[in-house]
């Protein structure tokens, strides 16, 4: 028994090695070592709609996607080592599927460092949620990439809001960030983020780029629309990531971040609106009191600058500076706190390296560049932030809670004095965490991907 055992094992052993190998060699560099991260993405994602049989998935890795950045392997590898490849990444699917939410996961309590909570599902059946903004009147409005934008309200999903302008989705892009003015309750203005591929444009004739309006809702109709912020045609680019992009609202200020749109240099050049965190007044004009204003080469609403793809922004409570997140390259994932005119460093200098392995520079520290609060390498992947603000976790008070996409987590960073004190893994494998807000009821939401869902954590006695 033994003895055929070990036969069984030897015959099988090299097949396995030989397919393994074939990943390492050729798609590693860009979808990472557990087929999880990097450039290409995750190969893991359970909404794979365009390569639904194992067919579509044979021809798109042999023919690649140049426009997108997948190299075509028909040339490197046989068809059988390809259909090889698809076998082994359909296998590392379905054992990596994220763990439904459970009825059990629903009803235990979960005990962390310093609060025990408990997880109940809010709302189902999202496609790729992106961001959320609680009503006064109760509910929430949450984005789908998509494009779709829906009312969430005494326990029903709405059906889409009309009126809404056509987005470009694709890839990163589509409907993103989400926020009310902070004096909605009088005016009703939302801000929506989104990147568009207008038909007619002086840029690049595939391009597309990222715009801010504004609106207001009115039975379930968009109105009102108001442009207040867009890129200049002469940027656009038909590369469909590193988009960004979050809202921050203070005073009559708002800030917004724009990510390098893939192209590294574009974060240093004062010239280039990417790579970015932006300010502006709430009605799009620009504040005469920006750092570059007088700059005459300059886009005038940049606040600062060498910030890679920034993906969460949030005011501290108490000390009111804003934090911001961006997602690193191959590690690398950054916290910063965001100063006028300040130069982050991206690409200068990084905790990261490129996708295929390869230094992007020795340095991690410069003159003038501003350090990052707390890294994470490898990336975790982070998107949205938010400081807890809410009676129900008293210990939680004024902690940043960071979403993680890749690694499907939550974190909680404790912070003394502007400094990172612990950081804390609170959710982990439910599927991609996109975001995360303090409800006006103190109990904190979570919006995760695949499937797209929103939980809300409420407090549990230990
Ligand atoms: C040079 C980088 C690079 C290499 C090497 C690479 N890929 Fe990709 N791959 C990409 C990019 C970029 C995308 C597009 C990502 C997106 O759509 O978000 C992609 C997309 C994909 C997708 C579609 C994923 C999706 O969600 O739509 C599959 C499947 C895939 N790659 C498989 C492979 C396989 C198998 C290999 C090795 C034989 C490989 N890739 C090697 C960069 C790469």
């Amino acid at each position: 028994m033994f003895v055929r055992l070990l036969l069984f094992l030897m015959l099988c052993s090299p097949l396995v090695g030989r397919v393994q190998d074939l990943y390492k060699q050729h798609c590693m560099t860009c979808h990472g070592s557990e087929l999880n991260r990097g450039l290409g993405g995750s190969l893991l994602k359970t909404d794979w709609k365009h390569l639904a049989s194992d067919n579509d998935l044979q021809s798109f890795i042999a023919s690649g996607n140049q426009r997108i950045g997948m190299p075509a392997f028909s040339d490197k590898l046989s068809e059988k080592e390809i259909r090889s490849l698809v076998i082994y990444i359909q296998e590392q699917r379905k054992s990596a599927a994220p763990a439904p939410i459970t009825n059990s996961t629903l009803g235990n309590s979960i005990h962390s460092e310093e609060e025990s909570f408990k997880i109940e599902r809010i709302c189902s059946d999202l496609k790729t949620p992106w961001s959320m903004a609680f009503l006064p009147e109760g509910g929430f409005l949450v984005s789908e990439r998509s494009g779709r934008l829906r009312m969430f309200h005494k326990r029903e999903l709405s059906k889409p809001i009309s009126g809404i302008p056509k987005v470009w989705s694709e890839v990163q892009g589509g409907l993103l960030e989400i926020a009310l003015h902070p004096n909605y309750p009088q005016n009703k203005w939302v801000y929506l983020t989104f990147s568009e591929k207008p038909e007619q444009t002086k840029g690049d004739p595939n391009g597309g780029s990222l715009k801010i309006i504004r609106g207001r809702i009115e039975n379930l109709k968009w109105v009102d629309q108001e442009t207040i912020f867009e890129v200049s045609e002469s940027f656009y680019t038909n590369r469909p990531f590193h988009f960004g992009t979050r809202l921050a609202f203070k005073g009559d200020y708002l800030f917004f971040s724009i990510g390098d749109r893939g192209v590294q240099e574009n974060a240093q050049r004062l010239d280039n609106p990417y790579g970015k965190i932006h300010r502006i007044h709430l009605d799009g004009s620009i504040p005469k009191d920006n750092p570059f204003v007088t700059d005459a080469n300059a886009i005038p609403s940049i606040w600062s600058y060498g910030n890679r793809n920034p993906q969460g922004l949030d005011f501290h409570p108490i000390r009111g500076q804003l934090w911001e997140s961006e997602h690193g390259p191959r590690g690398g994932d950054e916290i910063n706190i965001i100063k006028k005119g300040k130069n982050y460093g991206w690409p200068l200098v990084t905790y990261g390296m490129n996708y295929n392995g390869t230094p992007i520079t020795s340095k991690t520290e410069a003159d003038g560049i501003i350090d990052p609060l707390h890294y994470w390498v490898p990336s975790i992947a982070t998107c949205g932030i938010d400081f807890y603000e809410g009676a129900p976790f008293p210990n939680w008070q004024n902690d940043l809670f960071v979403a993680g996409l890749v690694t499907q987590e939550l974190r909680r960073l404790k912070i003394e004095d502007g400094k990172i004190l612990s950081d804390e893994v609170i959710l982990k494998n439910l599927g991609r965490v996109r975001d995360v807000a303090s409800g006006p009821d103190g109990f904190l939401y979570v919006i995760l991907n695949d499937p797209g869902q929103i939980i809300r954590l409420v407090p549990s006695t230990r």
